[in-house]
């Protein structure tokens, strides 16, 4: 649509059962709002969405986790996710919940709609049902084993380890995670779009008429579309969600899929009363910015439900993302494999446009892309620090120096003056057209050259060797410069928008509109500038090795989890038992045993006597940190010979997970030779 009036941006719903994480900002958020930003500089009407998703099962597995209500675990997480994206600089119009009334409202009132007009159908089929808890099981409820791969807790919806979709009629030995009995079938029944009657039209509308989607999200559109669509249930059994607006259903509520698009329309509808103007005019332009995961819901199930109920545009655009991987692995909330925007902020503060670039400097936009620690650092250093913020400081500080920071007036400009400051209006329509073909990387690198070519600029003119000679000269230079300058605020203020913010402020200039950029006159001369500041700052290897420490530690931890704990022992008398002597002692001696890795040689103080022990626990204590401490001694062990020194006893140790060794010891100081039983 070339001749719109106006664009509705929507945002993915994150789900309210965790943190926002930089895949999401990644595929989503920081596009979305770069695009956002950008129209509104150029002062188009628009306005960008975003809400938490509320629904779904994952929410009520969690709170039956930890013993609370749904409601809980939605009010804990929309907080932490609406606070984060703030801080961030996500700018959304509205941030909006869906267990919000107006929500709830819209959600029945939609289906009401296609409900009365005929466009669902009801069918009865057999599902899964817990008979003790009286419920029927949503497939994440059921877990069995996998008959692709027999992986023994597969979910009725997907094996997790072979990634196979599953129906949780396929499961092997299927078992409520309620109850741990296995469920019986039971009929029920449910409404359902009827997909495949919509499939000839999808083909004419985004086969034919879309086109120029970007590739993978066509290509998973057509995939879908050939494949043949069988009709979707749009309501299920639970006690969670939008209860469907019909008599006598009491214990079914809309799917989550379903009432979570509409989620927009509610957002809306609390953002303006003008909201039918967003949704209905045929001159509003609607752009969904989503993941990859998410392009069949918003491609083809979402449109076709907005198609049933007839009075809603279709979107305009999907520019759907692929996903971001970190440090080489895939992100993952139930691994804490991630990097958290709430934790980001706080351990990086004043670095959100330092995030917002290496997100879009690599951003994965045509397939899977890595964050890692050390790129980001790079790309600080090296981008950031090393090419925008040494263009900005060289020009503020020579202009402070040599002009007591009022902008000189420039002379006549060479053809090299001339070629650079053509080079801003090159640049600008170079950045529109990445923009508005969504394409962000190309965007931001476009922007970056403009940097690249004053870094240029200045060194070849050298105004700091030409002030010795040619003073009017170097008027002119640091005019060019300080027209560039000013350029940035312009063009950077989509992608940095705080550091642009203390930019402007530097220059001591307010917010100027998108279509001034490429202007060569955008500060007077005679304009006073306030004195210098850093942009960027550079970031230390310390500061990176924080975070990759943390990292690794999760990975650690994630090894340690994933390991089984041996199966039980045989059972002994006890007698056998008694037959232990295990004392507490305090090591009063501690060393290492030389020519040895593992093992130190300590003297403890049993209570019954002073004797030597040698333990393998040299990689996990220092000799000096044992001194003093209490610990658990098997005294009663025959002794052993040890690289040449007799072992009276035995230091008991927990052995983790990973074979790492942890000292048993009493939980308070006891007296020596006390005996443990
Ligand atoms: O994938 C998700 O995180 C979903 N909560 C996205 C929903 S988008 C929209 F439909 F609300
Ligand atoms: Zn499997």
């Amino acid at each position: 649509m070339t001749n719109y009036k106006r664009t509705l941006i929507t945002t993915a719903l994150p789900y309210a059962n965790g943190p926002i994480h930089i895949g999401h900002l990644a595929g989503v958020y920081v596009p979305a709002d770069i695009y956002a930003r950008y129209l509104r500089l150029k002062n188009e009407d628009v306005i960008m969405i975003g809400g938490s998703d509320e629904h779904g099962v994952p929410i009520t597995l969690k709170a039956k986790n930890e013993g609370v209500t749904p409601q809980d675990i939605v009010d804990r997480y929309h907080k932490i996710i609406k606070e984060s994206f703030q801080k961030f600089g996500i700018s959304f119009d509205v941030y909006s919940r869906t267990s919000s009334k107006i929500h709830y409202e819209t959600a029945s009132e939609f289906f009401r709609k296609l409900y009365d007009n005929g466009k669902l159908i009801e069918k009865t089929s057999e599902q899964y049902y817990d008979e003790e808890n009286k419920q029927f099981l949503a497939d994440r409820y059921i877990i069995g084993t996998c008959p692709k791969c027999s992986f023994e807790k597969a979910y009725g919806d997907q094996c997790e380890k072979c990634g196979t979709s599953l129906s949780s009629t396929e499961l092997i030995n299927p078992t409520s995670m309620i109850s741990g009995n296995q469920p019986v079938l039971k009929e029920t029944k449910h409404w359902y779009l009827p997909l495949d009657q919509y499939e000839n039209w999808l083909r004419e509308w985004i086969l034919e008429g879309h086109k120029e989607w970007k590739p993978n999200v066509y290509g998973q559109c057509k995939s879908w579309i050939d494949g043949g669509l069988q009709p979707r249930a749009v309501t299920r059994d639970l006690d969670w969600g939008v209860p469907v607006p019909i008599e006598g259903t009491e214990g079914k509520v809309l799917y989550v899929w379903f009432d979570a698009p509409i989620g927009y329309i509610s957002a809306t509808k609390e953002l303006t009363s003008d909201w039918e103007i967003y949704w209905k005019d045929p001159e509003t332009r609607m752009l969904h910015f989503i993941g990859k995961d998410n392009i069949v819901f918003h491609c083809i199930i979402f449109p076709s439900v907005l198609k049933a109920e007839g009075t809603y545009n279709l979107p305009e655009n999907v520019p759907a993302n692929e996903f971001l991987n970190l440090e080489n692995d895939k992100i993952s909330t139930s691994r804490n494999w991630a990097v958290w925007l709430s934790e980001y902020l706080e351990e990086m503060p004043g670095k959100e446009d330092v995030l917002k670039y290496v997100l879009t400097a690599n951003a994965p936009e045509n397939k899977d892309n890595d964050f890692t620690w050390k790129d980001y650092q790079a790309k600080n250093n090296n981008e950031l620090v090393a090419v925008l913020g040494n263009f900005v400081n060289r020009a503020l500080v020579l202009v402070n120096k040599y002009f007591n920071g009022e902008v000189p007036v420039a002379g006549q400009f060479t053809n090299y003056d001339i070629e650079i400051l053509s080079s801003i209006l090159n640049i600008k329509n170079e950045v529109e057209k990445s923009l508005d073909n969504f394409r962000f990387r190309e965007a931001l690198k476009n922007a970056m050259d403009l940097a690249r070519i004053g870094n240029k600029y200045l060194a070849d003119e050298e105004p700091w060797k030409v002030v010795k000679t040619d003073i009017e000269r170097v008027k002119t230079i640091l005019n060019v410069c300080m027209q560039i300058t000013a350029n940035f605020t312009i063009c950077f203020e989509p992608f940095l928008p705080f550091s642009m913010e203390k930019l402007r402020g530097l220059l001591n200039i307010g917010k100027m509109d998108w279509g001034k950029l490429g202007s060569t006159n955008l500060l007077t001369a005679g304009h006073k500038i306030n004195s210098p500041e850093l942009l960027f700052e550079k970031i230390e290897d310390e500061t990176i090795d924080v975070q990759t420490q943390k990292l690794i530690n999760t990975k650690k931890a994630n090894k340690i989890d994933e390991i089984t704990v041996r199966p039980a022992k045989e059972n002994i008398e006890y007698d056998d038992f008694n037959k232990i002597d295990i004392r507490v002692g305090t090591v009063i001696e501690a060393e290492k045993m030389a020519k040895t890795r593992k093992l130190l040689k300590l003297k403890i103080d049993t209570g019954i006597d002073k004797r030597t022990v040698i333990s393998g626990i040299a990689e996990y204590y220092e000799p000096k940190d044992l001194i003093g401490k209490q610990v658990s001694i098997l005294t009663n062990l025959e002794s052993k010979n040890l690289k040449g020194v007799g072992s009276q006893g035995m230091i008991l140790c927990a052995e983790n997970a990973d074979g790492s060794l942890s000292i048993v010891s009493p939980e308070k100081n006891v007296k020596n030779g006390s005996e443990i039983k």
